[in-house]
């Protein structure tokens, strides 16, 4: 049995796991110290629970937990990411690299670094969404800092090869930020293999709580500095004021615990929904934007070839909660610029549509959207 709409938009947000509900409750009305009290239990009990959490998140990357950093979400990571190497760094250099397919969360901060007098390079993309190792190597320049390219791609799923781009920053000696927003708890990240400095996050994207997320900080080889972009009481090691929140933080950890036990046997489930989705999806004329590298394993963004997503996209999610490839702005449908820069004309990438999978759900959803999708798609016709 299910209920419609069906939930296919898990890259947006996701369904708090009812383990990390029951597992945040306590910290609203029965443990709710300051985590920063020191004189007395609610305060103490409240910093051991943070503690907790620190452990449980940095194990799902491979970090320590004293280089966990928690913030509000992703957004916020990541302004402290590049506003704090730059400011940090601006000494040494002020060129920062990153691409053209970034979340907004980090081209909008690199504009704005702009205007404070960053000078920024945007990488382009293939088509399947990738950037070239070696562009990266060559726009490499002595006054560059950072260099920042996301871990996988929210509209498409695309995941970059991190780990040569972590190989690259290092040879040059330069820092490497990912934005691993739509990676981790959907794949195995390891910071260490992977070479990652400093690294974003978000617990909603992982059945946590909304308003919790961490900025991984390397602390060896290299060390990593940054200069807060909050100030006040000095939480988190100073990089961070502000009371923590506590509820928050406990779910972002115990959600980061499950993505751990549960990871490979999720991705195997995901995986397969996914591919036989995609494989019934593809008796329509469609194409499966980043389709042929490896992507995350719960999301599909299909372009339906002759089929404009202005129509497409009322009818679906009248049973369907599912988002286009485009971001809305106002009354039009302006098309993704992920997708632009894939090389998708502005009609293919408005006709596009993302599905994303996640933990909740079933078989028979599945089949449900296949018919529905199938059946929408006709009615166009
Ligand atoms: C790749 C990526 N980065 C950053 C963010 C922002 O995350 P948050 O909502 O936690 O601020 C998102 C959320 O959509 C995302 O998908």
């Amino acid at each position: 049995m299910y209920a419609l709409p069906i939930y296919m938009d898990n890259n947006a947000t996701t369904c708090v796991d009812h383990h990390v509900m029951e597992a945040m409750l306590p910290f609203f009305t029965k443990t709710y110290g300051n985590a920063a009290s020191k004189s007395h239990s609610f305060g103490w009990a409240a910093e051991q629970a943070v503690d907790v959490a620190r452990k449980q998140t940095s194990a799902l990357i491979g970090c320590e937990p004293n280089e966990i950093i928690f913030t509000s979400g992703a957004t916020e990571s990541i302004n402290l990411a590049l506003k704090g190497v730059f400011e940090l760094y601006s000494s040494k250099g002020n060129h920062i690299i990153t691409v053209c397919t970034e979340h907004k969360a980090v081209l909008d901060t690199c504009s704005h670094l702009k205007k404070m007098g960053a000078e920024i390079t945007y990488l382009h993309v293939n088509k399947n969404g990738l950037i070239d190792i070696n562009e990266l190597k060559q726009k490499i320049r002595k006054s560059t800092v950072l260099t920042s390219v996301m871990y996988a791609n929210n509209e498409t799923g695309v995941i970059q090869n991190i780990k040569e781009i972590g190989e690259v920053a290092k040879e040059k000696g330069i820092l490497f930020f990912s934005d691993a927003t739509q990676a981790v708890g959907k794949v195995s990240v390891d910071v260490l293999k992977d070479q990652i400095d400093i690294l974003s996050l978000s617990g909603h994207k992982m059945y946590g709580p909304k308003g919790a997320g961490a900025l991984y900080v390397r602390r060896k080889n290299p060390r990593v500095r940054l200069i807060s972009q909050i100030d006040g009481g000095g939480h988190e090691r100073g990089l961070r004021s502000g009371t923590l929140n506590v509820p928050g933080i406990v779910g972002l950890g115990k959600a980061s615990e499950i993505c751990n036990k549960t990871l490979a046997e999720e991705s195997r489930k995901i995986t397969l929904l996914r591919d036989y989705f995609e494989q019934e999806i593809k008796k329509s004329d469609i194409t499966i934007n980043g389709g042929n590298t490896l992507r995350t394993p719960n999301t599909s963004n299909i372009s339906f070839n002759k089929t404009a997503s202005e129509q497409l996209l009322p009818l679906l999610t009248q049973k369907l909660a599912v988002s286009s490839g485009s971001a809305c702005t106002s009354d039009t449908l302006e098309p993704s610029y992920v997708l632009r820069a894939m090389g998708l004309s502005a009609y293919e990438a408005k006709s596009s549509i993302r599905f994303s999978l996640g933990r909740f759900n079933t078989k028979e959803e599945i089949d449900f959207a296949i018919k529905y999708v199938s059946e929408c798609v006709e009615r166009i016709k």
